[in-house]
């Protein structure tokens, strides 16, 4: 891995002296997606599949690579698996929402979910579709036999996330589509906070959709993927119809396209998945085995650090080994918003604090109405930022900030 040090110089906004902790929520972009995405813009800006002429065309040939560096990036089998949505959100309802329900379906997920990974399937409930919510343990761990118990001949669909955004997590894939998979359930993962640092391989996990957002790993926003096993691309119906998604149109029907244009209806944002080609580029040259091993020193110390001061309480799992970048906290007595702005303001801090979009979780497993204050570091992030953060986190709960 380069120097962290040598990472930092390609994010110009941390020599404003700030220290960067909320990358769960967002991270920030390195110089070299900026210039990839102003390439476009200065060198062929123009739309994609909708021209012969030559901008048109080069357009085409950018979008289509970054298409292919994203089907690398997670190991799907081929392009049309690749579909570039919005942000997580979008791909999680265009599953919820292309899929064909019926009454007495049944979509198990869980508590520990991010909004988005829980309204779509509470919605459907409102059609007569089941829902089931399988509790994690209080550290967040998931167990597949709690899957099993909850499956029968109408589970359709198992969604969940790869990592909890609240406790840091990671829930075990794998195991639990083996089980969704023996009662004909397919399995959706929400992969927002696993994506950016761990190495996915959608063939080992054995999902049949997967999303994910370019923002929360190192790319630009407003560009997201979801990934579609290629035996399910003709099942769902698009959430939007437009340009670009058909075969055939007469004046008084059409025919749908292939995947991915199918589901892509619209001008896409060209230059922000061109963003998120060299985003995924970026991470791959650094190397998630070294991420990892950066990532997990730095989030020890976290961990360890707020762990020792009497007055804070931390959740998620004891052992820094089993979370991914991910540490919530309170300091007892105080509301999490206070918190993180005193820590913005007095020492220029960033984290998030409340819910997460994830209240269930807060309220129902962890029993906090408030929710907490979260701290998530990446591949720039140092062992004397967070020790900064554990120093300002004791001295405001010994009431001296
Ligand atoms: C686990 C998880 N799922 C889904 C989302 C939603 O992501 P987006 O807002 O990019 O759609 C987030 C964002 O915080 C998340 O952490």
């Amino acid at each position: 891995m380069p120097s962290v040090e040598r990472i930092r110089e390609d994010f110009p906004l941390l020599r404003s002296g700030i220290i960067y902790l909320d990358n769960a929520a967002s991270t920030l972009t390195p110089e070299p997606v900026l210039d990839k995405m102003l390439k476009f813009y200065r060198e062929c800006r123009a739309n994609v599949g909708r021209g012969v002429h030559r901008l048109s065309i080069e357009a085409g040939e950018r979008l289509s690579l970054a298409r292919e560096k994203v089907r690398r990036f997670i190991g799907a089998k081929s392009e049309r698996e690749v579909i570039f949505t919005k942000n997580t959100t979008e791909g999680i309802n265009l599953v919820a929402k292309g899929l064909k329900w019926k009454r007495g379906d049944r979509v198990i997920t869980t508590l520990l979910e991010h909004h988005s990974n829980l309204l779509p399937w509470l919605a459907l409930g409102k059609h007569g579709v089941e829902v089931r919510v399988v509790r994690p343990s209080k550290e967040g761990v998931l167990r597949p036999e709690d899957f099993e118990r909850e499956m029968g001949k109408n589970a359709k669909l198992v969604a969940l996330t790869h990592v909890s955004n609240v406790l840091g997590s990671v829930s075990p894939v794998r195991e639990i589509t083996k089980v969704a998979h023996e009662y004909g359930a397919k399995v959706l993962v929400d992969a927002a906070q696993s994506a950016p640092h761990l190495a996915l391989d959608v063939k080992d996990l054995g999902c049949d959709y997967l999303a994910f957002s370019g923002h929360k790993m190192l790319g630009p926003t407003g560009i997201g993927v979801l990934y579609v096993r290629e035996q399910h691309l003709e099942e769902l119906e698009p959430l939007c119809l437009g340009g670009g998604a058909v075969e055939e149109v007469s004046s008084e029907e059409y025919s749908l396209t292939s995947s991915p244009e199918r589901y892509e209806a619209g001008t896409l944002p060209i230059a922000e998945a061109i963003g998120l080609g060299e985003a995924v580029e970026y991470l791959q040259k650094v190397g998630f085995e070294t991420l990892a091993q950066h990532e997990r020193s730095v989030l020890k110390r976290l961990q360890e650090g707020l762990e020792g001061i009497p007055k804070a309480e931390v959740y998620g799992p004891t052992d820094p080994e089993h979370r991914v970048s991910i540490v919530s906290f309170n300091i007892k007595g105080m509301n999490p918003h206070d918190v993180a702005a005193i820590l913005d303001h007095s020492s220029s801090i960033m984290v998030r604090s409340g819910h997460h979009c994830a209240m269930p979780l807060h309220r129902e497993l962890l029993g906090l109405q408030e929710g907490s204050v979260r701290a998530s570091v990446y591949l720039y992030n140092t062992a004397e930022e967070v020790e900064k953060l554990v120093e300002v986190v004791e001295k405001i709960a010994r009431e001296l900030l």
